[in-house]
């Protein structure tokens, strides 16, 4: 049986470590292109190189998502070099934490600025490949924040549950174009983001970045016929909804 994801397009967004280096991975030894797309170039290269290794391919794109021009020019390569796009992870995120009491408003304007802003333009600049193709796949990662208050988490919480809005409305509007929208949203996973954000959790039984990139390949197996919206993943023995 030939792969669903050979000859697919995937571009995952802030992929040079954590969750989004898991899911470059996944999609790269299930076949697709996969482009690598953070800011530190040394870490883009060495996932591609990975991907490589694990017997995929795989481009490594530098690109800031607080840069409006650096997010077109990361959509014009791949316009020029793979003229489509399969699957878009919009996975890149940053968290900054601290009661709202005295949460900087600089803070407040950077999560929004990577979080929300860079998010819309990814996908905004993915509906102009896909729409024209009638297909593809927005995959935006949000968490559990995304649904949920958190203590310390406030800005980070406004943010991710902005993504939730900017899911839902996507969603609605591009089905007519053949493009199905989903959102994962994990609870605490162990990479370096939880750390920041719960300095006081046990990590051990965590979930790990290759249970989202597992989710991530789930989304993509899915018959043409069905669509899921929202995907809720926390670690076994943490509070259920
Ligand atoms: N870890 C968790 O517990 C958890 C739980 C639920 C949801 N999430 C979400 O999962 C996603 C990945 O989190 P993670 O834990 O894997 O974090 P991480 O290890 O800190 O990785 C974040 C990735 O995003 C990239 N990034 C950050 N700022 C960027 C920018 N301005 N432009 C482009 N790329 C940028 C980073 O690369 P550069 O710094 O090199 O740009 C890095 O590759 C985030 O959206 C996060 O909110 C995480």
């Amino acid at each position: 049986m030939s792969n669903p994801l050979t000859d697919k397009i995937a571009l995952v967004t802030g992929a040079g470590r954590g969750i989004g280096r898991a899911i470059g991975l996944a999609l790269g030894t299930a076949g697709a292109h996969v482009v690598v797309a953070a800011r530190t170039q040394v870490e883009i290269d060495t996932v591609a190189q990975e991907i490589e290794q694990a017997g995929g391919t795989a481009s490594a794109w530098p690109v800031d998502l607080s840069s409006e021009a650096e997010i077109a020019a990361l959509f014009n390569v791949i316009r020029q070099k793979f003229g489509r796009l399969d699957v878009l992870v919009n996975n890149a995120g940053i968290g900054l934490f601290g009661p709202l009491a005295e949460f900087a408003s600089a803070d407040l304007d950077r999560l929004y600025t990577i979080n929300v802003r860079g998010t819309f333009l990814c996908c905004q600049q993915a509906l102009k490949l896909m729409m024209p193709q009638a297909s593809g796949t927005i995959i935006n990662i949000s968490s559990v924040v995304g649904f949920k208050g958190y203590a310390r988490q406030g800005g980070y919480t406004m943010t991710k549950h902005a993504l939730m809005g900017l899911t839902k409305t996507l969603a609605l509007e591009a089905q007519p174009h053949g493009i199905r929208v989903s959102v994962i949203s994990p609870g605490g996973v162990d990479t370096s983001m939880i750390g920041d954000a719960r300095p006081d959790l046990d990590r051990s039984g965590l979930l790990q970045p290759e249970d989202i990139a597992q989710t991530v390949l789930f989304l993509l197996s899915l018959s043409e016929q069905a669509a899921i919206d929202e995907i809720y993943i926390r670690r076994r023995g943490s509070a259920p909804f």
